[in-house]
């Protein structure tokens, strides 16, 4: 079964940027350089630090690219000391959040009834939400990966009607492939984006699944970005160190951009 399903790539800037000096030079790149993208084909979504949301938002609506952020908090409001509110998130121009990235579930302990919480207070604030699932290098290792896909998305999911889910993007980001030289081997990214697609199926229906985005993350890069979006059943790509350079992120919106124009074209 063929759908029509727009592309999305995402920078995800982490805590890479030190400065609003640093902020405004990537802005100003981008803006000078880009020119226009097919955003009926694509969408682009710079994911920023908290504090560079309003600013990036703003500076780039014109020019069709989308601000998000990295995380959020589960409650609109009220007293949750050091949180950050999805509504003043929305308020400020925020288009899309991550939601569990891996970094955040070594680190700072997230997890996926949290997670499932933060999906659905983006739902609730309109805000695009991006879920990260994926296996450890141990998961890998024990023959696991199936088991915990399966696990992180049904409770993810949890609550999140048949007609809500098309909102939801999944991104398979193994923990394994990050920050590495080489992404996933090819092979093992289509069979994850097919099981991802089935376990979705087992959810809700196979409809709804083939509706639903499901994106690639993890050493995306100049190199491997033409071969990742060529697997018919990735949806997208997420990139952190390599859309640092705003140059490398202009050629890889074109690289993608390319591919986006010649799927719309089927339909
Ligand atoms: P990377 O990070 O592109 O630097 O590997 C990806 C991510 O953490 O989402």
């Amino acid at each position: 079964m063929d759908i029509n399903r727009k592309m999305i790539l995402f920078a995800n800037w982490k805590i890479y940027m030190k400065s609003r000096k640093e902020v405004e030079s990537y802005v100003n790149r981008l803006k000078t350089s880009m020119g226009i993208f097919d955003d009926e084909a694509l969408e682009i979504h710079i994911m920023t630090d908290f504090l560079s949301l309003e600013y990036v938002s703003k500076k780039l609506e014109e020019f069709g690219i989308k601000a998000g952020v990295q995380d959020l908090f589960w409650e609109d409001f009220g007293p949750y000391a050091g949180e950050v509110s999805p509504m003043m998130l929305k308020d400020l121009g925020c288009c899309s959040a991550y939601l569990g990235h891996s970094e955040r579930k070594a680190y700072f302990g997230e997890n996926d009834k949290n997670i499932n919480k933060k999906l659905l207070a983006c739902l609730r604030n309109k805000i695009i939400p991006l879920v990260f699932i994926g296996e450890t290098k141990e998961d890998l290792g024990a023959g696991m990966t199936e088991k915990v896909l399966r696990s992180q998305l049904s409770i993810c999911l949890k609550n999140v009607s048949r007609e809500m889910a098309g909102k939801v993007v999944i991104i398979y980001e193994p923990r394994w492939a990050i920050g590495q030289r080489e992404s996933a081997p090819p092979e093992s990214i289509s069979a994850m984006h097919i099981l991802t697609r089935k376990l979705l199926s087992e959810i809700y229906d196979d409809d709804c699944a083939f509706k639903m985005k499901i994106l690639y993350g993890g050493s995306v890069n100049l190199k491997n970005i033409e071969e990742i979006i060529s697997i018919k059943d990735v949806d997208g790509v997420g990139a952190a160190r390599a859309a640092l350079d705003p140059d490398d992120f202009i050629k890889m919106i074109r690289i993608i951009e390319k591919e986006a124009i010649k799927r719309k074209a089927k339909f």
